[in-house]
């Protein structure tokens, strides 16, 4: 079995050409009422010509309070789907599918974005760029509207034509910010002990099962430890959590450790990888895909043997959009950033999405 074998989801019965998926990447370029561009169309399409089996969108907000970013994809309204229907027929031309990730910002979506108060799971201050942010403690109403936004955005890419979506459970964002015991510090049934913290992204998790028919994908990202700032989630909880998931339903769970072949923070000692750990915890119906620095076929190929079913490629698939046809050559060689301008416009990258990538350090040639 390698990267190139055809996968199987157990539950849904659908299958991807090869265990390659296109990781969810943000690239600021929908249109300012959250519908799909010709721009974001056309970026994903090239990575659907370049031979990813699973072509995953960027994080698409389900209600307009959650929306973290301007030029963001938008599922929480009927006047996205036509745009929906495009993407996803357009996925399907090349065999791929088609999944798109949902998610809602919390405490991360701004209020001269949002044009709301940002909410979470508990009041908090938090620091974007020089500016600290007032952080509201989520009323019950507002879960609850949360949870139902959650699944008819489920229902409309359902009705898009889509085979599956991903709740966005990583990255310090509302499902994420539940989870953790530093950002949610609720005293009733939404926060508290690991259970309660984690009945947020269950509850949704459940009802879009519930809703959709079965050969219908519904995956859940997660951050396994702490990185970066984001702070309060512990290694064994989120082991934990993605059996539950997988008991819930999860058809697939894609960790998000931003390096695929790491050990744990807190069993750095041990030879055990992070994936193999989700692995072994996680039942074999549940596909296990993990992201993070694969560059290389052996990258690739190596997360597999650790216990991956599919790798997600991120910034390599931005520099090297026909990266699953390529690496069949055993002479393969990856090219690494920094990529120049006139490179990243071959890859169907915009000058709006150049300009974006310039944020991640040392990924745009100066
Ligand atoms: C430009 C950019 C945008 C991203 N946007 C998202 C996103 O919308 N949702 C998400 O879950 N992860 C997002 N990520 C994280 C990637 O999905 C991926 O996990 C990460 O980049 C590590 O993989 P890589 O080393 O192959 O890039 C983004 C990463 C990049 C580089």
């Amino acid at each position: 079995m390698t990267l190139l074998t055809p996968y199987t989801f157990r539950n849904s019965g659908l299958t991807s050409v090869n265990r390659i998926a296109l990781a969810p990447m943000t690239n600021q370029q929908s249109n300012e009422d959250g519908t799909l561009s010709n721009d974001e169309y056309n970026w994903l399409m090239r990575r659907a010509v370049g031979g990813f089996g699973i072509i995953i969108t960027c994080a698409a907000h389900v209600s307009k309070d959650g929306q973290g970013w301007p030029g963001e994809l938008g599922i929480f309204d009927d006047s996205h789907l036509s745009g929906l229907q495009r993407l996803a027929q357009g996925i399907h031309q090349y065999q791929s599918l088609a999944i798109v990730q949902i998610f809602h910002g919390g405490a991360r979506s701004p209020f001269d974005v949002s044009g709301s108060q940002p909410w979470s799971a508990s009041a908090h201050i938090i620091q974007v760029g020089s500016k600290n942010i007032d952080v509201a403690e989520g009323s019950v109403e507002q879960i609850e509207s949360t949870i139902n936004a959650f699944v008819a955005s489920a229902k409309r890419a359902h009705e898009a034509g889509f085979d599956g979506i991903e709740l966005h459970g990583a990255h310090g964002y509302l499902l994420h910010q539940f989870l953790s015991s530093v950002t949610n510090k609720r005293s009733d049934e939404w926060g508290g002990s690991f259970e309660k913290r984690s009945k947020l992204i269950r509850t949704i998790l459940q009802k879009i099962k519930t809703s959709l028919p079965s050969n219908f994908i519904v995956g859940v990202r997660l951050s396994p430890e702490d990185k970066y700032t984001f702070q309060g989630i512990d290694f064994d909880e989120s082991l934990a959590l993605a059996a539950l998931l997988s008991d819930d339903g999860a058809d697939y769970i894609h960790v998000s450790p931003w390096d695929a072949l790491k050990k744990p923070e807190k069993y750095s000692e041990g030879e055990k990888a992070l994936i193999t750990y989700f692995r072994d915890i996680i039942p074999a119906k549940t596909a296990v895909i993990v992201a993070g620095e694969i560059w290389s076929r052996e990258d690739g190929e190596k997360a597999i043997s650790l216990g991956a079913d599919i790798v997600a490629l991120g910034k390599g698939a931005i520099g090297m959009p026909d990266w699953p046809k390529l690496i069949k050559d055993p002479n393969f060689v990856p090219i690494k950033p920094p990529y120049s301008v006139s490179h990243l416009k071959d890859a169907r990258l915009t000058p709006k999405f150049i300009d974006y990538m310039k944020r991640w350090k040392g990924f745009v040639k100066e």
